[in-house]
């Protein structure tokens, strides 16, 4: 049998604490087993304190699959190609709704997020969850939703860049253009549970025009980002977040100014997307 863990709602309808886990030490078997079924009731856990470095991001990552290469198209930190640095001085702002890299055919099923560096005030991260999102939804809606492809891409009419290092960091991300089409509804292929899969990168709908493709997006979208289906999280340096990436979105507000603040993100590899038919 599963160990109990001790687990805190901290949003009404996404996210938890788990306290008293200390994952600079091996976790058994059960105790992983544990933290995955939390994960899919919750979608974001969130472990205060920890104090982990980069071999224990990655060891913990990895007990949930596969970890991706750091980013499709961002360079990792050096000498690890796993781990991509969130740094806000190198212009790197998720201010953004969004769920990671859905561009790509496989997006990553997880996320992990440490946080090495965190301003005194501002630089959090909210995380939604898309399963509320899709239940809140108007039957007619809902019934529209399940039937729409969209076309996920990094490659788009992006805001001007802040700076030279935002621009630069623009050039990068963008230096290599993917195009994917995922169905606007996911089925979790753990949980069964419907979500709209959507977000920053879902920038058409397959059948329809750009006009209506943004008309309707925005609806969808809008039923995601609701105060209600959102957690925010308030760094301390050691923190660590593990999010479910099939269904969750989220969002680093760009409130911190020239502020240091520095994550390290590792992602597990998830796998297609697929819809209500199948
Ligand atoms: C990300 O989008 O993966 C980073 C989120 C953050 O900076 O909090």
């Amino acid at each position: 049998t599963p160990p109990d863990l001790d687990v805190r709602r901290v949003g009404g309808r996404i996210g938890a604490e788990i306290r008293g886990l200390d994952l600079s030490a091996p976790l058994t078997p059960d105790t992983v087993a544990a933290v995955n079924a939390a994960l899919l009731e919750h979608k974001a856990l969130f472990f205060r304190g920890q104090r982990l470095d980069d071999a224990g991001q990655l060891r913990f990552a990895a007990y949930f699959g596969e970890l991706t290469t750091a980013h499709p198209t961002v360079p990792s930190v050096d000498g690890q190609p796993n781990i991509l640095p969130v740094d806000g001085d190198e212009g790197i702002r998720s201010n953004q709704w969004h769920t990671d890299v859905t561009f790509v055919r496989t997006p990553p099923k997880a996320s992990t997020l440490r946080a090495l560096v965190v301003p005194p005030y501002g630089g959090n991260t909210l995380i939604a969850n898309s399963a509320a999102a899709y239940r809140d939804l108007p039957e007619p809606l809902r019934e529209l939703a399940d039937r729409l492809t969209a076309v996920h891409t990094n490659d788009y009419d992006y805001a001007a860049p802040r700076n030279e290092k935002a621009a630069a960091h623009r050039r990068q991300f963008v230096s290599r253009k993917y195009r994917t089409a995922h169905p606007v509804v996911r089925v979790h292929p753990e949980s069964g549970e419907r979500g709209l899969f959507v977000g920053g990168f879902a920038q058409s709908l397959v059948g329809l025009s750009s006009g209506e493709s943004r008309d309707l997006l925005r609806i969808l979208q809008a039923y995601v980002t609701r105060p209600e289906n959102i957690v925010r999280w308030t760094w301390e340096q050691g923190d660590l977040v593990l999010f479910d990436n099939r269904i969750t979105q989220h969002y680093a507000p760009d409130d911190f100014g020239d502020l240091p603040r520095l994550l390290h993100r590792v992602t597990v590899a998830g796998d297609v997307p697929v819809g209500v038919d199948g």
